[in-house]
């Protein structure tokens, strides 16, 4: 019998898995392609099936990682939504190395093709633009898109951390093509509730996917005050519902009407399970509002 897992819509021939299982930290796990290949199968044993990467995570070497896993077991590449993003690129300048961003057409269409051979795959479920680049022709990029898609390279486009104006530009070069926004949002950090993304996005019913749902693991640190205060107001409610605080913070951002796609970036599988099982869980209406304003940097008028 197949798992039930709730899924986020993004467009007609693509859904992501409610939670989405994030690889930026892969080099520290330090797995073989048979250990990785392993945590990748227990991820779709429990119905989470998206999972997150970029061409620039460890210098590439995380897509080359997982692509070596998808090659130790066959059968992984054809259950799940790949995602990979580009754009931000490190170069030997003057024997330095510099880092810099690149969204021109044959950047585009090159980085997505190294993509793929490194992640051995023929396409990709959904390719971002990882930054936004303050040199950007949105037209020009665009174009790169489009071919991509076109070439059946990738299935479906959007962007990771762009602002209102940024997503506009790029959307409309776009004919309003653009699927998603991945951007950070956790009890501790609010920019893009502060830049309207958040209503842009709702608006329009685009779902944003959310990177450092936990702010990296630092809400645990006990070293920000932000954070702490934070925890305090979150252990409270999380008591409350017999829960755990994780779970109650994944709750929090799936609860608001944007439809959240939050990426987890823990590699413990007793982890992931907290955030699956905040899809069970209701928290009160009042109860976002006190985790909103619980670090003290969100006031309500
Ligand atoms: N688009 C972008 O610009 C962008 C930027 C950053 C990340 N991302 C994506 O988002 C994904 C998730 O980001 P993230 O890794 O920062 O997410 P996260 O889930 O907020 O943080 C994961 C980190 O928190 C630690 N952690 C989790 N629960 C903990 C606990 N109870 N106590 C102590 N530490 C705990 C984890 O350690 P353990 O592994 O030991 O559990 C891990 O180091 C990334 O993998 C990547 O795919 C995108």
């Amino acid at each position: 019998m197949g798992i039930y897992m709730k899924t986020v819509k993004l467009s007609e021939g693509l859904s992501l898995s409610a939670v989405v299982q994030g690889f930026w930290r892969l080099e520290d796990w330090k797995w073989t392609s048979k250990e990785l290949a392993q945590f990748m199968n227990a991820c779709i044993d429990r119905g989470i099936t998206s999972f997150d990467t970029a061409e620039i995570y460890s210098s590439t070497l995380c897509e080359r990682l997982m692509g070596d896993a998808f090659s130790e077991d066959a059968s992984i590449r054809g259950k799940i939504q790949l995602i990979s993003k580009t754009g931000i690129f490190q170069e030997k300048v003057n024997g330095e190395t510099f880092g810099y961003y690149n969204t021109s057409y044959e950047r585009v269409m090159q980085s997505c093709k190294e993509s793929l051979q490194r992640l051995r795959t023929d396409y990709l479920d959904l390719y971002l633009i990882h930054r936004e680049d303050p040199c950007f022709d949105p037209w020009e990029t665009a174009r790169a898109l489009k071919d991509l898609k076109k070439e059946g390279l990738v299935k479906e486009v959007g962007v990771s951390n762009f602002d209102p104006f940024k997503f506009d530009a790029l959307n409309q070069a776009m004919d309003g093509e653009l699927v998603t926004n991945q951007i950070e949002w956790n009890p501790v950090c609010f920019e893009h509730f502060n830049s309207g993304m958040m209503d842009y996005l709702t608006v329009r019913h685009i779902h944003p996917m959310i990177w450092s749902p936990l702010a990296g693991g630092r809400l645990f640190k006990k070293e920000d005050p932000l954070c702490c205060h934070a925890m305090e107001k979150i252990n409270e409610i999380a008591e409350r519902h017999n829960e755990k605080p994780e779970t109650i913070i994944y709750a929090w951002l799936m609860y608001h009407p944007a439809g959240a796609a939050p990426i987890s970036g823990s590699n413990k599988l007793e982890r992931l399970d907290l955030a699956i099982k905040a899809l069970d869980v209701k928290l009160e209406h009042y109860e976002w509002y006190e985790i909103y304003t619980a670090s003290g940097q969100q006031i309500l008028r």
